[in-house]
């Protein structure tokens, strides 16, 4: 479809396709069933992940795929295997991924990309930027200049603890970087995007203000290298690549189309499925809803409450039906949750047997889910309490990355 070939469209065209909405603020399946993944792929003209990429990886880092990509988590990408192709001759590549600061703590959707990142920059040994965008947040949300920087710091604490590496990470906030080299980027990039084409990625009306209008320039601006005079010290011919969820993918998909245009490479993306709400997969876990969500700083006994009560079962109404026939695993929230943080196969695979022919009960399968999401999250947590606001000043500090490469 027209989506494919131009790498652009991305507006719903059939009726069918109106009741499925992916894009950066709102995510919602047809008739509250689940997000069916193959007709994104398909409408937003991205290439599926197969296991011959993933073998490829593994061949190329010498190491196990993270446990993400082994279970289909990162679904699809963009010209991943360019990137691929490239570093096996040897040529280099930077990583860029982000985060919109809208809340106090991130939840645990939002550590998929960060952690999976990290896998990334460990096993290509390659430099990363990650951009806050305070001004994002500032504009969607009801929120002041002054809180939206004070989250962005806030939340890259919680990047921090994701354990990257301050020898070849570049963090920064767009109130307190965008101008110079990066701003001259943007400008460059909004000369290439009509006002036509920015609503037909993004579907704003004429009610939106100018500040929504023009900030897609402001995401798209690091995935090229002279955005970061100080790293890449004019060197074009670095490739970037992008982890994030499918929800970012109009950014890159603008980007992409503009970047022949101004010289640069297409930034290649390596896109992941969305960690459900605990109400069920027909959305994805949102902090603006507190119920649909657990934060990295919920307690074990929050955790525990908020699977016991909200995390949707498929299992039977009575526990007669279930020995009978069993939970219905496609629905259930806990096994989706499991097959995302617990690492174990083997214990997986059982799991979801026993379940799935209803000798184990949805109570234990919380009870397991509780557990695994509690070790999660207190690792975080003492993680988290390490990192300093001298930590966030360096590695927010405009310098260059000595050991970008090794
Ligand atoms: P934000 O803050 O909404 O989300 C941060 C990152 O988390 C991903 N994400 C999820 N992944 C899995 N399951 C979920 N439930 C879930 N919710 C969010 C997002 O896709 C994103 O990768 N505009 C961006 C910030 C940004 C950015 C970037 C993101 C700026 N530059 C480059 C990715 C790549 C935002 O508001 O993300």
């Amino acid at each position: 479809m027209a989506a494919a070939a131009n790498d652009i469209a991305g507006v719903p065209t059939t009726e069918e396709e109106q009741q499925q909405v992916v894009n950066p603020w709102e995510v919602s399946a047809k008739d509250g069933g689940k997000i069916d993944y193959d007709k994104l792929i398909d409408k937003f003209g991205c290439q599926r992940l197969d296991q011959q990429l993933i073998d490829r990886v593994h061949r190329i880092t010498s190491r196990p795929p993270h446990v993400f990509l082994r279970r289909g988590v990162f679904f699809a990408h963009r010209d991943f295997n360019e990137i691929l192709d490239a570093f096996e001759k040897g040529q280099k590549f930077y990583l860029y991924t982000g985060r919109g600061p809208s809340s106090e703590a991130l939840h645990l959707g939002h550590l998929i990309p960060f952690m999976f990142t990290k896998y990334l920059q460990d096993a290509f040994k390659v430099p990363l930027v990650i951009q806050l965008t305070d001004d994002e947040k500032c504009m969607w949300k009801n929120l002041s200049v002054e809180e939206c920087k004070r989250l962005a710091r806030e939340n890259a604490k919680d990047i921090i603890a994701c354990g990257f590496d301050i020898s070849k990470t570049f963090i920064f906030q767009d109130f307190n970087y965008v101008g110079g080299a990066f701003y001259e980027n943007m400008v460059r990039i909004n000369k290439c995007v009509t006002y036509n084409k920015v609503v037909g990625i993004f579907g704003f009306s004429g009610e939106d203000h100018i500040g929504k209008i023009s900030f897609p320039s402001v995401q798209a601006a690091p995935s090229f290298t002279s955005s970061f005079p100080h790293l890449f010290h004019g060197n074009n011919n670095i490739r970037c690549l992008i982890p994030c969820a499918i929800d970012q993918d109009p950014y890159f998909r603008m980007t992409r189309d503009v970047a022949p245009r101004l010289g640069y490479h297409k930034p290649a993306l390596i896109e992941s499925s969305f960690f459900p709400a605990l109400q069920g997969e027909n959305g994805k876990m949102s902090a603006s809803d507190p119920n649909s969500a657990i934060y990295v700083t919920d307690s074990e006994k929050e955790i525990k409450n908020k699977v016991n009560r909200y995390a949707f079962s498929g299992g039977q109404d009575s526990i007669e039906n279930h020995r009978k026939y069993g939970a219905n695993l496609e629905v259930d929230i806990s096994v989706k949750y499991l097959s995302f943080f617990l690492e174990d196969d083997v214990e997986l695979e059982h799991i979801k047997q026993e379940y799935g022919a209803g000798r184990m009960l949805t109570g234990e399968v919380k009870k397991r889910l509780t557990e695994v999401l509690t070790t999660l999250v207190e690792r975080h947590r003492r993680a988290r309490e390490l990192v300093t606001e001298e930590m966030v000043d360096a590695f927010m500090a405009v310098r260059p990355l000595p050991n970008m490469f090794n």
